[in-house]
């Protein structure tokens, strides 16, 4: 099988590292392109990199010329690991082009036609690319975003409990510092510390789990009617968030009920079918 030319926007940084590596011997996919800032631009992807996870990138990404930006890009497929800021414009512009652009920074999640999905979750809102092609005069090209890091957890978490009409949500995280990217957090700020607040999380924890849960009605999501609140502390770990939920439950199951739910979840059957699909995506 002839697999899919990707590029990779980030690519030096936390998340695009982590993309390398879960894409390296990908069945479907070969990473083709590498992007990043003018720093890394033009050094090949192993001069460019300080590789903080564990081994070293892959030989066939290792001699890659990273790219800038402003470079043209051959691969249909993008995935993108920029910060958000940066991602705001060129996220659209290469979506415009006719690029599948897969996303995992915040700037376009919560924009109506752009579908925000945990695959096992809400694959269906998919749908919504026909609607922003249309809207946005797009003919091949596709902005698809993924969530925030603790709000995915929470959404795995609620999504099997869907059929006992959850009605209130309280979330205390507990973030690892990988989550902050690299350099991230400085360490007289984390070490022996507990930092109560990270900027701008609390609202992505309000507001992306009821679009993930909600339904597609027509031309939009319809969000799942949730009155949610969240604190978000980044804490002394260096990687695995923890987050503690509270749920209030319309049909008040029992514990018994609860667990059998989250056993028996297994998630759309398209997703299922994925290379890299889990097995039981709740544990
Ligand atoms: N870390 C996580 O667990 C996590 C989880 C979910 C979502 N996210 C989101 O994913 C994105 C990436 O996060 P990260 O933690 O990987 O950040 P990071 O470690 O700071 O990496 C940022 C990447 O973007 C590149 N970059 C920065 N400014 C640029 C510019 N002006 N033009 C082109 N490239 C630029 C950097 O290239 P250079 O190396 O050349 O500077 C690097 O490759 C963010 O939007 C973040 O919110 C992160």
């Amino acid at each position: 099988m002839t697999k899919l030319p990707v590029a990779i926007l980030g690519a030096t940084g936390a998340v695009g590292q982590r993309f390398i590596q879960l894409l390296e011997n990908h069945p479907w996919f070969e990473i083709q392109e590498v992007v990043a800032s003018e720093r890394s631009a033009s050094k090949t992807y192993a001069e460019a990199v300080n590789w903080v996870l564990d081994g070293s990138p892959p030989k066939q990404v290792a001699q890659l010329v990273v790219k800038a930006l402003e470079d043209e890009l051959s691969s249909p497929l993008v995935f993108s690991a920029l910060p958000s800021d940066v991602a705001r414009e060129v996220e659209l512009r290469l979506a415009s082009a006719g690029h599948i652009v897969c996303s995992n920074a915040s700037a376009h999640r919560m924009a109506p036609d752009v579908p925000l999905v945990i695959p096992e979750v809400n694959a269906e809102h998919i749908e919504l690319i026909d609607i922003q092609r249309k809207k946005r005069g797009w003919t091949s090209g596709a902005l698809i975003t993924n969530s925030n890091c603790t709000s995915m957890p929470v959404t795995m978490a609620l999504a099997p409990l869907l059929i006992f009409e959850p009605t209130h949500l309280n979330v205390v995280s507990m973030q690892a510092i990988s989550g902050a990217g690299y350099p991230g957090v400085p360490s007289y700020d984390i070490l022996d510390n507990v930092i109560p607040f990270i900027k701008g999380e609390e609202e992505k924890l309000v507001t992306e789990p009821a679009k993930m849960l909600g339904k597609l009605v027509g031309d939009a999501v319809l969000p799942l009617p949730l009155i949610a609140s969240a604190a978000c502390n980044r804490v002394p770990v260096v990687d695995g968030h923890l987050v503690n939920i509270a749920v209030t439950l319309a049909k008040r199951p029992s514990l018994d009920e609860i667990k059998a739910v989250w056993q028996n979840y297994t998630g759309s059957s398209i997703v299922r079918q994925l290379p890299s699909a889990p097995k039981h995506p709740v544990i």
